[in-house]
């Protein structure tokens, strides 16, 4: 069966409050479902991991940072460390997401030691890639997607593989309401599929790559009915119960057909 993973990335939204009852319906509705043969995954703020652990504390969700720094303890104010994550019960960490990149200024090089150290401590993480609209309207693409892959992985070690996910996130779709195509999506995620297989042979096939980029309950189910897409990082959908409670269930009904 096809591997599939629903990530809601709730970025800078919900106080601990909110948080909760966010998860809470997010849980029920889980729950009316029977058991899911995709994974769930919740990236609340910082601040709100402990609550929204509480609610799905003995669920089958799972929890994730969304970012994390490469050091594990120390003098780095305002940092949070992996160890720091793992404690507090998450499961998943993501990692250089676009906003990042473009807001906090994070280059390959610390994306790097970020995806490396969280790995080790004991994280799986989310390696978010994707292209901006001028360097797709410039043919750039999979230069862009190479370069991301092979910067940002460089320093894990080959047996760690198992433990990243990749988001294939086009930068020019992410909160835009506009996704990428069926097409451009399929295309993507072949190219970054047969990456893995040529640089790490058949493990390529059981990982994970997900779609991110306005993905809704809307169009979740002809993306989400590629054969190279195991699930979404969802933003903007993922704060709305009933339309991330829709995806999850058309992820089902993809696996159950
Ligand atoms: P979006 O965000 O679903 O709101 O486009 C996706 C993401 O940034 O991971």
């Amino acid at each position: 069966m096809k591997k599939m993973l629903i990530a809601g990335n709730w970025k800078m939204n919900t106080t601990p409050k909110e948080a909760k009852v966010l998860a809470q319906k997010i849980l029920y509705g889980l729950e009316s479902l029977g058991k899911t043969h995709s994974k769930v995954l919740l990236c609340p703020p910082y601040t709100n991991l402990f609550a929204v652990k509480e609610v799905i504390n003995n669920s089958e969700i799972e929890l994730g940072g969304q970012n994390c720094f490469y050091e594990l303890q120390g003098a780095y104010t305002g940092e949070i460390s992996p160890l720091m994550l793992l404690e507090l019960g998450c499961s998943y960490v993501i990692i250089g997401h676009s906003e990042r990149r473009t807001y906090f200024v994070e280059t390959d090089d610390v994306i790097n030691k970020k995806v490396s150290s969280a790995v080790v401590a004991g994280l799986k993480v989310i390696l978010c890639i994707g292209e901006t609209l001028e360097q797709r309207k410039n043919n750039d693409t999979f230069a862009i997607l190479e370069y991301q892959l092979n910067q940002d992985l460089h320093l894990l070690e080959i047996k760690d593989i198992k433990n990243v996910i990749i988001a294939y996130e086009p930068v020019w779709a992410i909160g835009t309401g506009i996704s990428a195509s069926v097409e451009q999506i399929a295309e993507a995620h072949d190219w970054i599929r047969e990456f893995f297989r040529n640089k790490y042979g058949e493990i390529a096939n059981e990982m994970i790559i997900l779609y991110g980029g306005s993905l809704s309950d809307n169009n979740c189910f002809e993306i989400l009915n590629i054969k190279n897409v195991n699930g979404g990082l969802i933003g903007g959908a993922s704060l709305d119960p009933t339309k991330f409670l829709n995806i999850i269930k058309t992820a089902e009904d993809l696996l159950s057909q």
